[in-house]
């Protein structure tokens, strides 16, 4: 790997090339433009190096050694971490097939070889543009996340939470099959939708033993106002209604809104049998954590009652007791299963 240029910049480009000659085409072409290209010489390394520093676009050769471009590509659009980064994958003139496995890796983008000066130029341009948009949004994001981490950090009960939360809630997501975009706004919402819990005092929030009606009054205002909370968010379109409606009930018993049944989005019905779990397992100030098959049982007799929707609660619990949802660790705290 070398770092070829060190001026002040427009952003800083990975490249990853197994042959010399064309890393050092690309490095010149770009450094001249005032990016700061870091270069790599097969696909290992360049995973490596997007561990490493900030990255605010990647070109691949599609063959190289180790890991191919496209192999590359998948891992960098598969990972929530880096699944923004604009990736440019290089490949031969003609060759359809590659472009049509690219488009499938999900590359942004495509350049030719032999790489022309002036398209390269462009197309980086524009990506790099593209990027420093979902910047912002990523940092409007990262905003809500700590808030909503801080909020979940002032109980010592809840530690863990929301990243249980959201990698459960993406498993159960799955098994019912719903669409990508779905998916990730369970992701989000496993770590924002408790977000309006800021509004409630900590007296309440803390509170050992049971609360008087005026202050489940208080508790109650914590979905509608995440909800206001993430709004202005365009990416949270989907978040939003799973944010609003997780407390409610299958049976219309649930708030804010008392929706009943299908009226209930399908995302916050999976979110919400997750969070409930969740709570079931673990230690409160007023009850000690049940073992996952007492929760289940618990939760078997809640859809008894009309609570939550049967079919999401079977996959549910298909998913708990095959371990592919996993609570192992805490409830081998809690009831040594
Ligand atoms: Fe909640």
């Amino acid at each position: 790997m070398q770092q070829l240029s060190h001026q002040p910049v427009a952003g800083t480009i990975l490249v990853a090339d197994d042959q010399a000659s064309n890393r050092e085409l690309l490095e010149e072409l770009l450094t001249l433009q005032g990016f700061t290209v870091i270069a790599v010489q097969d696909g290992t390394s360049a995973l490596e190096q997007l561990t490493r520093g900030h990255i605010d676009l990647v070109i691949l050769d599609v063959m190289m050694p180790r890991l191919t471009g496209f192999e590359v590509c998948e891992k960098i659009k598969s990972n929530p971490q880096t699944y923004l980064l604009p990736v440019v994958l290089i490949t031969a003139l003609s060759n359809k097939e590659d472009r049509l496995k690219g488009i499938q890796s999900g590359a942004d983008d495509f350049l030719s070889r032999p790489v022309d000066r002036s398209e390269l130029l462009a197309r980086v341009q524009s990506l790099m543009k593209l990027k420093l948009r979902t910047d912002e949004l990523e940092r409007a994001e990262s905003v809500l996340f700590s808030l909503a981490r801080s909020i979940e950090g002032k109980d010592p009960y809840t530690h863990g939470h929301c990243e249980r939360l959201a990698e459960s809630s993406i498993r159960l997501g799955e098994q019912l099959g719903l669409p990508e975009e779905q998916i990730t706004a369970l992701r989000r919402a496993g770590v924002v939708h408790d977000v309006g819990k800021i509004a409630v005092p900590d007296a309440i929030l803390l509170k050992p033993n049971r609360l008087t009606e005026q202050e489940w009054k208080i508790v109650r205002e914590h979905p509608i106002v995440g909800e206001r909370i993430c709004a202005p968010l365009k990416s949270f379109r989907l978040v939003l209604p799973i944010i609003r409606h997780h407390h409610e009930k299958f049976d219309g018993s649930g708030y804010p809104d008392g929706l009943r049944g299908e009226a209930i989005p399908v995302t916050a019905r999976v979110l919400q049998l997750v969070d409930v779990f969740d709570a079931l397992t673990t230690d409160r100030p007023y009850k000690s954590a049940s073992s996952t098959a007492e929760a289940l049982q618990i939760m078997r007799e809640e859809v008894a009652k009309g609570w939550w929707d049967p079919h999401i609660f079977e996959q549910f619990e298909r998913l708990v007791r095959s371990g592919e949802i996993g609570f192992q660790s805490r409830s081998a705290a809690a009831g040594g299963e």
